[in-house]
């Protein structure tokens, strides 16, 4: 199927079972943002009408939950799927009212987060693909790549997440790589955390560095956010863009953007959506 496609129940006719779109947000290095990407592009992508499905599979270090203020509500959750004593359904938890935004977290009942269940990732999202959503996004935790290569076999995207800083992008390079290796070549590269400088000259002199590391990793640019000192107290109270706390920010502006260039609009880099 091509990327991207918003499903319409009426087309199906009740017979076929939908099939959704699998987008993997990753990079070999940690901390770089994959998760902030992932809770946000998916409230953005939800604003916009989509039915999306965020799979949280950082099982050691899982933090959508918390992102979206949902941990006391957490019983059960992908390891539990993965070992078949709890079916999707029952672990899948809805993070809006208004949109559908769902979320299956990254938590074990059993407290067992064994490598034998990462086997198990690639046919869960085979399962997942016919239930009904548009869009799957799979949050992935940063250096692992045994799971990561699993996983790719299984997605239609991938979100390359990576900072303007050469470490980042010297992993990002190299997950690009593992991707392509692995058959998922549809990557798109989101610059996080990008600080601009305080003046026209420094904000070109980044622009300039930013579109040779593009050039560098040779994926698609999906987008640049910017470095917003709010995003941490924000994250501890359990905020995305769902709640409008980012409204007329331009980090919002960004996942905006990131979101219609993700169904296939073209959308100018900064355009401003205020
Ligand atoms: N655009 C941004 N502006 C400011 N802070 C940010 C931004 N994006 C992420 N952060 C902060 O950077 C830190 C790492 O973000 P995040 O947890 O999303 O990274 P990650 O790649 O998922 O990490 P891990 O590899 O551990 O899973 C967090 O403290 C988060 O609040
Ligand atoms: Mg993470």
């Amino acid at each position: 199927m091509a990327f991207f496609q918003k499903h319409d129940p009426s087309e199906s006719g009740g017979n076929l079972a939908p099939v959704c779109s699998v987008c993997v947000v990753t990079s070999a290095k940690g901390g770089v943002g994959k998760s902030t990407v992932c809770a946000n592009l998916g409230a953005a992508l939800a604003m916009r009408g989509l039915s999306v499905l965020m799979l949280d599979c950082d099982m050691p270090n899982r933090c959508l939950d918390l992102l979206f203020g949902l941990s006391e509500d957490v019983t059960c959750g992908l390891t539990d799927v993965l070992s078949g004593t709890v079916s999707p359904d029952d672990a899948i938890l809805s993070c809006s009212d208004r949109f559908v935004l769902d979320l299956l977290p990254g938590f074990s009942s059993s407290g067992d987060e064994t490598a034998s269940c990462y086997e198990k990732v690639y046919d869960l999202l085979l399962s997942l693909r016919q239930k009904y959503y548009d869009v799957l996004l799979v949050d992935m935790p940063g250096g692992s790549l045994d799971l990561l290569a699993k996983v790719a076999k299984g997605a239609d995207r991938a979100l390359i997440v990576s900072t303007e800083q050469s470490t980042a992008i010297r992993s990002a390079a190299s997950t690009a790589r593992l991707l392509s290796d692995a058959g998922l070549t549809d990557q798109q590269l989101i610059i996080n955390q990008f600080v601009g400088g305080k003046n026209r000259r420094e904000r070109r002199q980044s622009l300039i560095r930013t579109i040779r590391i593009i050039d560098e990793i040779g994926a698609t640019l999906g987008g640049i956010v910017p470095f917003d000192p709010t995003v941490w107290s924000k994250q501890n109270d359990g905020t995305t863009l769902l709640s409008g706390a980012y409204d007329r920010t331009v980090f919002a502006d960004a996942f905006r953007n990131i979101a219609a260039r993700f169904c296939c609009e073209s959308v100018p880099l900064f355009r401003r959506n205020r």
